[in-house]
């Protein structure tokens, strides 16, 4: 399905963007970079030298950054069959012990950035009549997180966008899938907390074996992934379980761990 079209990938220079980018390569898809980090993004860019790759250095916490994306992916006159945003940071502390300007940031880039690219790519998606879209969420994103609070609830904005547009797009020819990923060993997690305990670090996964779930269910055309049988288990409890438990649960285990 990938071979000869063209994917853009945020959050490409490192972790499940940077594996996704190494398995559309191999399987003859070309690329469109994106993240700030230019000299990781020309370094992938050159490894992967089957296929076309164009790199755009942008910093997606910028609110006019994905109109410029966009505006310099049509420049370069190949049509976007395959979005994948990918791009997102969080922190596991208490709300009033991260900054209002970090804060706000998590906002912009794992939420304001994927709903303008999403909006802005669709339309030349659904006047061609077929796209995909793949965006990554998390398993936060299935329950509200003390201690990971904005985190936790910029992820249900993605789960809940997805899910509504993969129904809504689906007579456009649009393919919409939700990537909820648990713990994955990246640099996401270094950047996130101070520790982690090693009953946690036990549960993670490789960002190769997540990117690989995305890809596969976008493919299929499937609504949402969870890559991993215990996050499978986790999400079904949460389903099954009274919020007010879970939340308090999901304080619990984030108020040990931090
Ligand atoms: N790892 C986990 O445990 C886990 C679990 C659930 C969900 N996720 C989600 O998975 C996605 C990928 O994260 P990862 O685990 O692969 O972490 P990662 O290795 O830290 O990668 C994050 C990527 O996002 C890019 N990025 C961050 N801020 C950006 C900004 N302002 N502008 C442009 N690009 C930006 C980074 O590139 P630059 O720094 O070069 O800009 C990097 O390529 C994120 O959405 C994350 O929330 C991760």
């Amino acid at each position: 399905m990938f071979s000869g079209k063209t994917a853009l990938i945020t959050g490409a220079s490192s972790g499940i963007g940077e594996a996704m980018a190494r398995q559309l390569a191999a399987a003859g898809c070309n690329l469109i970079l994106v993240a700030r980090r230019t000299a990781k993004l020309e370094r992938l860019a050159q490894e992967l030298d089957q296929v076309r790759v164009a790199v755009i250095t942008a910093d997606l916490a910028e609110p006019d950054c994905p109109q410029s994306i966009f505006d310099q992916v049509s420049r370069l006159g190949e049509p976007v069959h395959i979005l994948i945003n990918n791009a997102g940071f969080g922190f596991q502390r208490p709300m009033l012990n991260i900054p209002m300007a970090e804060q706000m940031g998590m906002v912009d880039v794992n939420v304001r950035s994927l709903l303008a690219l999403t909006r802005l790519f669709a339309e030349p998606m659904a006047e061609r009549g077929e796209g995909w879209i793949l965006n990554v969420a998390s398993v936060s994103a299935w329950f509200p997180i003390p201690g990971m609070a904005t985190y936790a609830a910029s992820k249900s904005f993605v789960q809940t966008l997805g899910r509504a547009l993969h129904e809504e797009w689906k007579p456009a020819g649009i393919t919409v899938t939700t990537l909820s990923p648990g713990g994955t060993r990246t640099e996401f997690s270094s950047k996130a907390r101070d520790s982690l305990d090693p009953n946690l670090e036990k549960a993670m996964m490789p960002a190769d074996t997540v990117a690989a779930a995305g890809l596969r269910a976008l493919a299929r055309g499937r609504a949402v992934a969870v890559p991993g049988w215990h996050y499978k288990l986790l999400t079904a409890l949460v389903r099954c379980l009274p919020m007010s438990a879970v939340v308090r649960l999901a304080g619990a285990v984030m108020g040990r761990h931090r």
